[in-house]
C-alpha cells in the first residue's frame, strides 16, 4: 500500500524477465507483459486507495486520518524494534498495514506480529496480506480474551496508531490497563499523534509506572507526526 513506486524501470523489468531487447520477439512479449505488469500495479493501488476510502466516509472518527501514516512515521514507531529478538509485536489499529510494513521491515517475524484491527474491511485486508500473522478483527477494548485464545499472555513492544483522543475516557483506561499488563517490564509502547503532547497524562501512566518520551516528530506525514515511547520508569 505505501508502495509509491509504481513505475519499475526497464532495469528492474529485465531482472524480473518481463523486458527484452527492442525490435525482438522476446522484446514484444517484454513490452506487453510490461504494460499488464504496470496496469496490475495501477489496479492494485486503486483498489487499496478506494477500500481506504470509502472506510475513511462510512467511519470518520475510527479512522481519523485523511491518509494511511507515512513509512517516516512507522520508521519513528518502530525505530527500537531493530533486532529485537523474541517475543511479540502487539500493533493496535493496524489499518491497511502501513505501519505494520515498516514493522516487518525491523526484521521482526511475520508470525510473530499481533494486529489488532476493528474495521472489517481492514481486518479482510491484513488476513489476506499478512497471511502467517495474527489478525483479531475486534475492538481493542475487547482484546484480551482474543489474544488468550491464542495463548499470547505477553508481549515484548506495543505499536499504537489508534485515535487515542477521539476514543471515551473510560474505553482509553480498559485499552491502557490491557496493554501495561501485557508488555513485557523493558519493552515499549510506542504511539502516534498530531499535538505536541502525548494523549496519556502522566497520572494515569504513574499508575503503570510508565513515563512517556518523545521520541520524534516528522513534516513527513499528512498532517505531521509526533512520536512518543512509553517505558517503564528508569
Ligand atoms: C489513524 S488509522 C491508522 C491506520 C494505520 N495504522 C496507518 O498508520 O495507516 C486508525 C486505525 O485504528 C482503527 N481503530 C479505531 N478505533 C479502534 C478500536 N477501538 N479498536 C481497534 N481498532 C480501532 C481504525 O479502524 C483505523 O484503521
Amino acid at each position: 500500500m505505501k508502495d509509491k513506486k509504481v513505475l519499475a524501470s526497464v532495469d528492474e523489468l529485465q531482472d524480473e524477465g518481463l523486458a527484452g531487447s527492442e525490435g525482438t520477439w522476446s522484446g514484444y512479449h517484454g513490452r506487453q507483459k510490461q504494460i499488464s505488469h504496470r496496469k496490475e500495479q495501477w489496479r492494485n493501488k486503486f483498489m487499496v486507495q478506494s477500500l481506504w476510502y470509502r472506510n475513511l466516509l462510512r467511519n470518520p472518527s475510527e479512522i481519523s486520518a485523511l491518509f494511511p501514516c507515512s513509512t517516516e512515521t512507522g520508521n519513528l514507531m518502530t525505530h527500537h524494534l531493530e533486532g529485537m529478538g523474541k517475543g511479540y509485536v502487539l500493533e493496535l489499529g493496524s489499518g491497511m498495514g502501513a505501519i505494520t510494513e515498516c514493522i516487518l521491515k525491523r526484521q521482526v517475524p511475520e508470525e510473530k506480529l499481533v494486529l489488532v484491527e476493528k474495521n472489517k474491511e481492514f481486518a479482510g485486508y491484513l488476513t489476506q496480506k499478512y497471511q502467517k500473522a495474527n489478525v483479531i478483527e475486534e475492538d481493542a477494548t475487547e482484546l484480551l480474551e482474543s489474544l488468550l485464545t491464542l495463548q499470547i499472555r505477553e508481549v515484548a513492544h506495543v505499536v499504537c496508531s489508534l485515535p487515542l483522543s477521539l476514543i471515551p475516557p473510560e474505553q482509553q483506561l480498559v485499552i491502557l490497563d490491557t496493554v501495561f499488563k501485557l508488555l513485557h517490564p523493558q519493552g515499549c509502547f510506542s504511539l502516534v499523534t498530531y499535538l505536541p503532547s502525548c494523549p496519556i497524562s502522566q497520572k494515569i501512566l504513574d499508575q503503570y509506572s510508565k513515563s512517556s518520551e518523545l521520541f520524534g516528530f516528522t513534516w513527513k506525514n499528512i498532517p505531521p507526526t509526533y512520536v512518543y515511547h512509553l517505558r517503564h520508569y528508569q
